[in-house]
């Protein structure tokens, strides 16, 4: 709940953006808070889609906004579709969001991304040491790719020198320890 209140405060919608992407969304609790924040700020939102390639997410979802405030409302605007994000196009006027990307779904949602004409992207990264096993990327080795990847998961560690042990990681790769990943295109 902290999370998605961290992200309900944090996301700012860029200027002319009309749509919300929540990709790997489950429920999509983050398309539909962020929709009622833009309904009530009378942000030009008009669409939020929750992509999750598990379909029984919907009637979760249905549920959830039949308990919100501005249910009905909130219902025209927020949909969603069954697939993966490996199949996703984002368009100039969408916002992409992600909630808990696990393993490397935040790594392939980054270069699909990179390759669309959206003007911006915030990931909440999550358990990146569950990609340790998959095929490197970034020009790092399967070493350097694998160790990176378990430190990243060290930032909810309760000690403190593994918390911070990502500040040391290089350039490449320093985004995965992050809690929030967020990039605009200038
Ligand atoms: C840790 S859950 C996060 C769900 C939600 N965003 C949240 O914070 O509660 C990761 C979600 O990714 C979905 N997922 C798995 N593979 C995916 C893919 N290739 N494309 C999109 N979503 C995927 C899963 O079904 C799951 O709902």
């Amino acid at each position: 709940m902290k999370e998605l209140q961290y992200l309900f405060n944090y996301v700012e919608f860029p200027e002319g953006c009309d749509e919300i992407y929540d990709v790997a969304g489950g429920a999509g609790d983050v398309a539909i808070a962020l929709t009622l924040k833009a309904y009530i700020e009378r942000q030009p939102i008009k669409k939020a889609t929750i992509v999750d390639p598990v379909s029984e997410f919907e009637k979760y979802s249905e549920l959830i906004m039949n308990y919100m405030p501005f249910g009905k409302q909130l219902k025209e605007m927020v949909h969603f579709q069954e697939g993966v994000l490996q199949d996703l196009e984002f368009s100039q006027n969408a916002i992409v969001i992600a909630k808990h990307p696990c393993g490397d779904l935040a790594d392939n949602l980054i270069e699909r991304w990179l390759n669309s004409d959206s003007p911006k992207l915030v990931i909440m990264t999550c358990c990146q040491g569950k990609a340790q096993d998959r095929n490197p990327r970034y020009g790092l080795s399967a070493d350097e790719w694998k160790k990176l990847c378990k430190m990243s998961d060290w930032t909810n560690s309760q000690d403190p020198k593994k918390k911070t042990a990502w500040h040391g990681c290089d350039d490449r790769t320093g985004y995965k320890a992050c809690r929030i990943f967020a990039r605009s295109k200038c």
